[in-house]
């Protein structure tokens, strides 16, 4: 059995120190906003190379407060791309703007940004970048339209911890950087968990009183918050990981180059770095139009895969209900019926990556 992610591997070698952290956050009586928290957003702003983290609740609600914050809300537009995680669009929503989408580009599967300019009006004020499956969006075209539009670049970078552009890290890419560290993630906790990364304080701040009811002291609140905070038990599991975080991300980039090596000449395609972006292979999800039949080959091997997305953002029906149609975003589609998310993760062993491999082999044997 060979499963598409596993945790208990990575927490199996640092057991002590999350066993250590335990105890120290139950005998400090802290749980929530305290010193782990604190020594959490130093340590991921240190990381990022940003001055300002903003610990909260998770990435859905670091999309959500970054927005507000901003002050994005009802009559605005906010550019995005057709084909990611639900939350990426729901936070657009959520604030009460109105996404619009734009198609990706076929190959890297992110936001195409020579549609971008096309899709701003009057009432754009953001374009919202998420850098897919662990690779960087083109953030030098996006800054660029960015710029001579005056619009904010958001950065999702809620599958990238880590990862790279022109030797700059995800969290510094744009104005401001939403981060997850749902369990699953190149950086992620033992439950829910979010962080807000920017060199803007003024930005920071606002997260913070809105993480926090909207207050800006004890008991005392200026504007319509939320209940949002990373709490000090995921920050002081997260403080155990974050050193490792370069590390494990060697480790993914070693079994998708031994994936890749593998699986050449085969009918399909294998993702890769689309430099200056450095791909952190959060996922390493190739693309087969033999995808459904293929899944279910690897499926009676004991071999696990997962499927990242299969259906655009638009075509979700609580984006149909709002009158949106995905019909227009070929490339979208395309990646929607063709994506297949492989095994992948730091402690996955060469073997079980020629295992993979030989049953993916074996497969358009048969097949052809
Ligand atoms: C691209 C993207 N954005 C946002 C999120 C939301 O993060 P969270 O699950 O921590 O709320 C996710 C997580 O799955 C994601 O993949």
């Amino acid at each position: 059995m060979i499963p598409q992610f596993d945790l208990s591997r990575q927490h199996e070698v640092i057991k002590t120190d999350l066993e250590a952290a335990l105890r120290r956050v139950l005998r400090s009586g802290r749980f929530i906003l305290g010193p782990e928290g604190e020594a959490l957003e130093e340590e991921v702003a240190t990381f990022c190379g940003a001055r300002c983290a903003v610990g909260v609740g998770s990435g859905s609600d670091a999309l959500k407060l970054t927005l507000q914050a901003l002050g994005v809300g009802a009559g605005d537009e906010v550019i995005t791309t057709t084909f990611s995680f639900v939350a990426t669009a729901t936070a657009i929503l959520q604030v009460g703007a109105r996404p619009v989408f734009v198609d990706i580009d076929a190959e890297s599967l992110n936001l195409d940004p020579s549609q971008v300019a096309g899709a701003i009006t009057p009432r754009t004020v953001a374009i919202l970048a998420v850098h897919l499956f662990g690779l960087p969006a083109e953030m030098a075209a996006l800054e660029t339209i960015a710029r001579r539009h005056g619009l904010l670049l958001v950065e999702d970078g809620a599958q990238a911890f880590g990862a790279t552009y022109e030797d700059r890290r995800v969290g510094v890419l744009g104005d401001v950087a939403c981060l997850s560290f749902y369990p699953t993630k190149p950086l992620g906790g033992s439950g829910d968990g979010g962080m807000v990364v920017t060199d803007r304080a003024d930005l920071a701040e606002r997260v913070r009183r809105l993480r926090h009811h909207g207050s800006d002291d004890r008991y005392h609140h200026v504007e319509l918050g939320w209940n949002s905070r990373l709490d000090e038990l995921q920050a002081a599991f997260l403080r155990v990981k974050l050193p490792h975080v370069d590390r494990w991300v060697r480790a993914r980039r070693r079994v998708a180059a031994r994936y890749t090596s593998l699986l050449a000449g085969l009918p399909l395609s294998v993702p890769g770095d689309r430099l200056p972006a450095r791909h952190v292979y959060h996922q390493f999800t190739i693309r087969s139009p033999e995808r459904d039949g293929l899944a279910k080959h690897l499926q009676s091997r004991g071999i696990g895969t997962a499927l990242h997305y299969p259906v655009p953002l638009p075509a979700q029906p609580i984006l149909r209900a709002r009158g949106y149609s995905a019909e227009p975003f070929v490339h979208a589609w395309a990646a929607a019926q063709t994506v297949l998310s492989l095994p992948c993760f730091p402690e996955l062993s060469d073997e079980e990556v020629e295992t993979v491999a030989a049953g993916i082999h074996d497969f358009y044997r048969e097949e052809h």
